[in-house]
């Protein structure tokens, strides 16, 4: 049971309530080591990722229960300070638990992250910016030994924007002695849903939404937080819209963080609407072509919908252009896309995509989690059946994707 069947050429109607974010459920569940005391979330996703991450909280002590999209934990008592090497490895963002275990316990050992295999994905500056604020960190082959009688605060600039670097030092910072300073740090909305998780249990953060935040450590009491809803999974389904067509609704959607996609869909002609928290997307014509793409640090187009925009931009009515900035590999899956007929042109960092009639169903394979996304979305779009195996890279971040497409009325089951 690890494959997609999926009947083509589909056109989506109907509403489907968006999920909570996996990228910001990751760190805000590693965060919950800082606290003393129960840490209830809601909105929670149901996904591999939150799986992993919650059994290697477990491992660390936690008492956990589940209700739903409710978890409660209970991080009072101290567990293990090593991290399994097989389930550390499932997935990259167990690497947040370095930063989260320093500033609580003071010493961890956890081994290089897994995770999407989107190219080289080091963690250099994470070992740096927990190393600026006191660290001390040993390498044994792919075992990472830290320890730290006391974290300081310091100034921490990162010469490059990262997501999961920022998250690290945010949580090796939050209890340290003294207030530190991120300088281009990430903006990304799961970076403020973590500082304003951080903040309703009581951390001193400034800054939160821009490139400069300023921590000032304090200690941290019990907190109820709701992850907000996923921007990347809502993107999916505003893509599947544009490229099979239809007339759909997304409720609880992440309006404001999904400008730079939906400023796209408009100039591919799609016919966009937001209204509180819904998004309405309709489509019932040929898509407008020659759109140049770059994906970028937030507020920029975010990399994690790149392989659906190609996949939707094959049926467009001339060439488009999309280059890749964040991670310079993330094109595996165009020999996937090819299969179904795609025609595509690699150039040294990015694609240019060229318009076809109609891609084809055919049996492709998930290179990694967003990129299987996107070939479920080429499926429904295509002619005939097609067969989307390794289904198991999609549910490490979408909680229900046959379910919700099925909502909007495509004919898709899980074999
Ligand atoms: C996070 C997201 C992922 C998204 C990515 C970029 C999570 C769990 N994952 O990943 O879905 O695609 O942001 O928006 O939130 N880099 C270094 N050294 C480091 C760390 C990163 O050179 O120590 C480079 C990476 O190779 C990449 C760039 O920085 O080229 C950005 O990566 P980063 O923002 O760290 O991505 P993640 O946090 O891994």
């Amino acid at each position: 049971m690890d494959s997609i069947r999926i009947t083509g050429k589909q056109s989506l109607y109907g509403e489907v309530e968006i999920q909570g974010s996996k990228n910001a459920a990751l760190p805000i569940l590693a965060a919950s080591v800082l606290i003393k005391g129960e840490v209830v979330l809601h909105n929670c996703p149901r996904i591999q990722d939150t799986r992993l991450m919650l059994q290697l909280l477990r491992r660390l002590g936690a008492r956990i229960t589940i209700e739903g999209h409710t978890v409660s934990i209970q991080n009072e008592e101290r567990g293990a300070i090593e991290l399994p090497k097989k389930d550390v490895q499932g997935m990259r963002s167990s690497i947040v638990l370095l930063g989260a275990m320093l500033g609580r316990y003071g010493e961890a050992v956890i081994y290089y992250p897994g995770g999407c295999v989107i190219g080289e994905r080091p963690i250099d500056l994470h070992l740096m910016a927990l190393q600026q604020l006191g660290a001390s960190i040993t390498i044994q082959d792919d075992c990472i030994i830290a320890t730290a009688k006391q974290l300081t605060g310091t100034h921490i600039h990162f010469p490059i924007v990262s997501v999961g670097a920022t998250q690290n030092a945010i949580l090796a910072a939050v209890l340290a002695k003294g207030t530190t300073v991120l300088s281009n740090a990430s903006r990304e909305p799961e970076v403020e849903a973590l500082c304003d998780f951080l903040r309703s249990a009581g951390a001193i953060i400034k800054g939160v939404g821009t490139r400069t935040l300023t921590i000032t450590g304090n200690s941290l009491h019990p907190v109820v937080y709701s992850i907000p809803p996923e921007r990347i999974v809502a993107g999916t389904y505003l893509l599947a819209a544009a490229g099979a067509g239809g007339d759909i609704c997304l409720t609880n959607a992440p309006i404001q963080e999904l400008n730079a996609l939906l400023h796209v869909l408009s100039l591919m002609d799609c016919f966009v609407r937001v209204k509180e928290q819904r998004i309405y997307i309709k489509t019932d014509r040929a898509l407008r072509g020659g759109i140049d793409v770059t994906t970028q640090a937030y507020p920029g187009f975010p990399t994690d919908l790149q392989p659906q925009l190609t996949t939707v931009l094959t049926k467009a009515d001339a060439d488009s252009y999309l280059k890749e900035t964040v991670f310079e590999q993330r094109f595996a899956y165009l020999g996937e896309l090819e299969k179904m007929g795609a025609n595509i042109t690699k150039q040294e960092h990015g694609i240019t995509i060229h318009p076809i009639a109609q891609l084809k169903g055919t049996v492709v394979e998930a290179t990694d989690l967003r990129a299987g996304a996107a070939l479920v979305i080429a499926g429904i779009m295509a002619e005939g059946e097609s067969l989307v195996k390794k289904v198991s890279f999609i549910e490490r971040g979408y909680e229900d994707i046959i379910g919700d497409f099925q909502k909007l009325g495509v004919t898709l089951f899980k074999e």
